[in-house]
């Protein structure tokens, strides 16, 4: 029997090749994005970018984590939307009728998928922030909170209040998270279009653990 030599990798150099790493999939995949998608989009995707890489070290939020979930998050936004449905399907990705009724919030999921199947293993908060970006989700975490409202707030968008909503996410992440959502709805309540189910339950989960601290 031969000997066996076991090489133990510093934490400090594990992290460095880490950073590597990850610094190349966001490179990879923004590359990606610039041609899956049209110039607008591509354009709204690197605001979302600039801005995460400014607000995450506010919030103790992982940079390389918050830049790669901005690159992706609209990897599939681009695709017809029959297109989206019949993939959403067939993957096993509906869960509520209003998925179907709403399918401008399947890319999402649909992107999470992609970013799994183009680059192996991805780490699960960068997969739930891309995927729920569309909806939000009770429960969400410091990066998904982040992708979601950065989305809503990033200096290429122009609507009533997006200032103030940018402003807010450089000073309290959840206020902002349910400010961008409260817009969100108000805005799909004046065109008369469905809340998608989980929106709303984010919405309430936020203000409910808002009342229990007061
Ligand atoms: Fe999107
Ligand atoms: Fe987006």
């Amino acid at each position: 029997m031969g000997i066996v030599i076991q090489v133990v990798i510093p934490l400090a150099l594990k992290q460095k090749i880490y950073a590597k790493e990850i610094k190349m999939e966001i490179s990879y995949i923004r590359n990606l994005a610039g041609r899956l998608l049209s110039f607008d989009k591509f354009k709204h995707v690197i605001g979302v970018e600039a801005l995460v890489r400014d607000v995450a070290p506010l919030y103790g939020i992982s940079v390389e984590a918050a830049c790669l979930a901005a690159v992706a998050h609209d990897l599939a936004k681009d695709l017809p939307i029959e297109e989206q449905k019949a993939e959403a399907q067939a993957r096993k990705l509906i869960e509520y009728p209003e998925d179907l009724l709403v399918p401008q919030v399947l890319h999402g999921r649909l992107a999470a998928l992609k970013l799994q199947e183009y680059l192996g293993a991805v780490d699960q908060d960068i997969l739930n922030a891309i995927a729920y970006h569309t909806t939000g989700r009770p429960g969400m975490s410091p990066l998904e909170m982040l992708i979601y409202t950065a989305d809503c707030a990033e200096p290429e968008r122009s609507y009533p209040g997006v200032d103030k909503l940018r402003e807010k996410l450089y000073h309290d992440l959840v206020e902002a998270t349910l400010a961008g959502m409260e817009m969100s709805i108000a805005n799909l309540q004046r065109l008369g279009k469905a809340i998608h189910p989980l929106t709303r339950c984010a919405r309430d989960f936020i203000l409910e653990a808002k009342n229990k601290e007061a």
